[in-house]
């Protein structure tokens, strides 16, 4: 019997292959960073050719640190980031365009116009989302609106629209040989055309978005076998059998099976998630709704999001355009080399400003500099202003959901970072705790595929997989709490209506 299951994470900044077995612990892991490309303020975007390119040979790599073939791997799972958007010619595999990522602003007047005279909440009761610059089916419009031809071809059938997930598993499954064209339903979720309650395109809002029907992937489970790798190489003929968008595969990887579990992850974002169980609950604080997790025919598990668009990739700003650290870790000490914020606060709203905002002309901020600050000062603002973002889509999750977090699981890139995590438990003043595996992203894509091929049998296994490593109990004061939280907001006001 194969002893182990293949993950592919397709990140923001890199794509990995993680082999994962039995008892959910890292066998082996390769990983290949992509450019990131801005070609104006305000763009960013991935070759998509260089994507699919890197997914290949990290699962080379992974499965050949292991001296592993395709007949040892149960099943594969992918995971993605969510909403960056790809469109390509069904006839060539070509992409007509350069992936369009998330972050990415360029839509800010497709989502005015889309919205007209009822607002960004048009489409919210039905896709759960506000019209924004973040989600997918905007990105797709602009690509027919502003790529020569592109309109043209997507009428007459040719062109293919998918989120990474889509894009991989249809390269992967064969491509111009009869790729499998196809989404599963969290991240269809993310495109602002899915109606969250049939789980289904909503043909209104398709035809608003002026896209043809033909392009848009077919939705499915987040846990199923949808093909089979079809191309050469080392994973040939192995069943693809789970896709989760990779906040919702993180919280499947932290076990947050239950309503009222959450996860925040610390990636190039921060994305906090609240499952709400099989009830689809409306935010009135700026929260998002989407579906969690659907596992094959069961019915579908919903979330609230928090979605933050930069907190790691600030730490990666200070880095590459200050250049005031050399490597991410060492954000840290130079934190540390300072008392406290020295007053300084940065709103990094490089994206406008997402959850519980969502306000695109909202544009970044440093704010309370004298001459007594110093770079320990910016690194100590940077490190804070990832935990006071958290802290506002958590007091809007309280909000809406009426009951209290009790304490916080985190995951990702950041969370071996104890400033951070200690200021985070003192910010939102319960206990923050890290599990002994922070690869729940990739985890939980390996737990959706290996659930569909009975590589595991159910989520009550899973759960007994899940081990704390450590726990951060609050410290902080009320009073310095609240203090902090009014500096934070005042410093929020000054970075909004920044685009003219
Ligand atoms: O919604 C965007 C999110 O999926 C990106 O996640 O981890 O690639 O920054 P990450």
């Amino acid at each position: 019997m194969s002893k182990y299951i293949a993950s592919i994470d397709q990140g923001t900044t890199s794509t990995r292959c993680i082999i994962f077995d039995q008892d959910g612990a890292i066998q082996a892991v390769s990983q290949m960073e992509h450019e990131q490309i801005f070609p104006k303020a305000g763009w960013v975007e991935h070759n998509p050719q260089e994507i699919w390119d890197n997914t290949r040979k990290v699962c080379a790599e992974a499965l050949a640190q292991l001296d592993l073939s395709a007949s040892d791997i149960a099943a594969v799972g992918i995971t993605n980031q969510r909403e960056t958007t790809v469109v390509w010619d069904k006839n060539t595999g070509k992409a007509v365009y350069n992936a369009i990522v998330w972050q990415d602003t360029r839509t800010d007047k497709i989502c005015q116009q889309l919205a007209g005279s009822e607002g960004p909440d048009r489409f919210k009761a039905k896709t759960g989302l506000p019209l924004a610059t973040y989600f997918a089916g905007p990105k797709a419009r602009w690509v027919l609106d502003n790529v020569d031809g592109a309109k043209e071809k997507a009428e007459a059938g040719d062109l293919l629209f998918g989120t990474m997930d889509t894009w991989v598993l249809w390269n992967m499954t064969g491509g111009t040989n009869g790729g499998v064209h196809a989404t599963d339903v969290t991240n269809a979720s993310r495109t602002l055309m899915m109606d969250l309650d049939t789980l289904d395109w909503d043909d209104d809002i398709v035809a608003e978005m002026g896209l043809p029907k033909s392009m848009l992937p077919t939705i499915v489970s987040s846990s199923e076998v949808y093909g089979k790798v079809r191309e050469r190489g080392v994973l040939a003929g192995v069943d693809i059998a789970g896709i989760l968008g990779d906040q919702q595969a993180a919280t499947f990887g932290q076990v947050c099976f239950e309503p009222g579990m959450a996860k925040n992850t610390y990636g190039t974002g921060n994305f906090v998630l609240l499952n709400t169980g099989e009830e689809k609950v409306l935010s009135k604080n700026g929260l998002l709704t989407t579906v969690c997790y659907r596992i094959g025919d069961a019915k579908p598990v919903y979330a609230l999001e928090g979605s933050i668009a930069v907190t790691g990739s600030l730490v990666q700003w200070l880095r590459d355009n200050l250049q005031l650290i050399k490597a991410a870790p060492e954000v840290e000490d130079l934190a540390k080399s300072v008392e406290d914020n020295g007053d300084v606060y940065i709103v990094p709203a490089f994206s406008g400003l997402f959850a519980p905002h969502w306000r695109s002309d909202a544009r970044g901020a440093v704010v309370g500099l004298t001459r007594f600050a110093g770079k320990g000062h910016i690194a100590r603002a940077a490190l804070e202003a990832v935990a006071f973002q958290s802290k506002e889509v958590v007091d809007a999750m309280n909000a809406d959901s009426g009951v209290d977090l009790t304490e916080l699981k985190v995951d990702g890139g950041m969370v071996g970072n104890d400033t951070l995590m200690q200021f985070q438990a003192d910010l939102l003043d319960v206990p923050v705790i890290r599990p002994k595996i922070t690869e729940t992203t990739a985890l939980g894509a390996a737990y959706a595929a290996g659930l569909a091929v009975g590589f595991w049998k159910d989520e009550a296994e899973l759960t007994k997989q899940w081990a704390e490593d450590k726990r951060w109990e609050p410290q902080m004061s009320d009073e310095d709490r609240t203090r902090l939280m009014a500096k934070w907001s005042k410093a929020v006001q000054r970075t909004l209506d920044w685009v003219d």
